[in-house]
């Protein structure tokens, strides 16, 4: 491949898997059971992104099952969302280029509720960061954060350099985090995700003291300790895989209702008007849309604020199914499928917004927006009178 046999993309591909394998000491390539790629928003490629990716297109096929990151679109209903035709033109041209590769277009960040599930042990070249972590620590699959370039030559290639979280000896915990606060809505999750992310400082926590978690509050979490510092994986006791073939570290830290409180400080901003309420980072579970159409129905979405809902779309056609979207477009929200509110181009379009996510939080206010984080039901509150109370 590294001589060009294979044609370019196999070429291209060996070349960033040896360069990066040569600068982590790998000491072979590992076969990877799956692929997802982020880099696919037009919004973070540009001109030069969609170059690259038509290049590798002319020749490359992925040769194990790959899935995409969010895109800056939805890749149907763009214009519902404010999306201009020009973007949306780009935009379709990356598609176009991760189509002819033979990448199913799945565009989003928990793959590992539509079809892109890996099992416990194996090797995975993913790249968005809550994914990564998920598949790391609650699924106890083996992978490290790839960039969009790595993670696409892994695809092209089948083989990924083994070095980082591929190795046991480096999948070791360092920080036993203890628990002492309590959990007691989804956004605390975001919260704790934060706290543990500035203890941890780069580390891998070790979490005792917890002894529920469902799949909508260990991705919130995920999305969030990652985001704000540790590495991306953790183990918590009771609760997530291969917790008990180690030892609590000896390095403690605690967590207390107070960390959470400073966490949510933090976090939100001074903003009482609210712009845009997103919920969905990362994506919305069928269970997690049931519950805002629960919280919604009968309801009128304030003329001053959007409201999305951002999910894949498989998700949202089991939303269609059951009745949520209507519930939810009656109401005045969006669907936002394909997409988030931290890839589409919304840089300088609203000033202020809330979620339930820590780590929506944290991109949001890149794109100039001040955030609020808080629960289902407050989110929802917002997107009703307009405002923060
Ligand atoms: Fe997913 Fe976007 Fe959040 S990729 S984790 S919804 S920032």
């Amino acid at each position: 491949m590294l001589k060009g046999e294979e044609g370019y993309a196999a070429r291209k591909s060996m070349e960033i898997l040896t360069a990066l394998g040569d600068i982590y000491g790998a000491e072979r390539l590992i076969k990877v059971g799956s692929v997802q790629v982020a880099g696919v928003s037009y919004h973070n490629l540009g001109d030069a992104g969609l170059e690259f990716l038509n290049e590798l297109a002319e020749d490359g096929r992925v040769k194990v099952l790959t899935t995409l990151n969010p895109a800056g679109m939805d890749l149907e209903n763009w214009r519902e969302l404010g999306i201009s035709e020009d973007f949306a033109i780009k935009q379709n041209l990356v598609i176009d280029a991760f189509k002819r590769m033979g990448i199913i277009i799945s565009c989003t960040c928990t793959p590992y509720l539509i079809g892109n599930l890996p099992r416990y042990g194996e090797h995975l070249a993913w790249s968005e960061s809550s994914a990564v972590t998920f598949a790391n620590s609650v699924i106890g699959a083996m992978t490290n954060r790839e960039g969009g370039p790595s993670a696409l030559a892994a695809a092209f290639v089948g083989k990924t350099p083994c070095y980082g979280l591929h190795l046991k000896e480096k999948r070791v915990p360092d920080i036993h985090v203890q628990i002492k606060a309590s959990l007691t809505k989804l956004s605390d999750w975001g919260a704790l995700g934060y706290v543990i992310g500035k203890k941890a400082e780069n580390k891998i926590p070790y979490i005792t003291g917890i002894h529920e978690a469902d799949v909508d509050e260990l991705k919130s979490f995920c999305a969030s300790v990652v985001t704000y510092g540790a590495k991306p994986l953790f183990y918590i006791r009771g609760i997530t895989p291969g917790a008990e073939m180690h030892q609590p570290p000896r390095e403690k830290v605690m967590v207390e209702d107070n960390d959470l409180k400073e966490a949510y400080s933090k976090i939100n901003d001074e903003a009482t008007d609210i712009e845009l309420v997103c919920i969905g980072c990362p994506h919305c579970s069928i269970k997690e849309i049931a519950e805002i159409a629960n919280r919604i129905e009968g309801k009128e979405v304030s003329a001053k604020t959007e409201f999305w809902v951002a999910t894949s779309r498989p998700a949202k056609q089991l939303a269609d199914q059951r009745g949520y979207t209507a519930i939810i477009e009656r109401a005045g929200g969006k669907f936002a499928c394909d997409t988030c509110m931290a890839v589409a181009p919304l840089k300088g379009r609203f000033k202020s917004l809330a979620t339930t996510s820590a780590k929506g939080c944290f991109y949001s206010r890149q794109n100039g927006m001040a955030t609020k984080m808080g629960s289902v039901e407050e989110c929802v509150k917002a997107a009703v009178t307009g405002k923060w109370s």
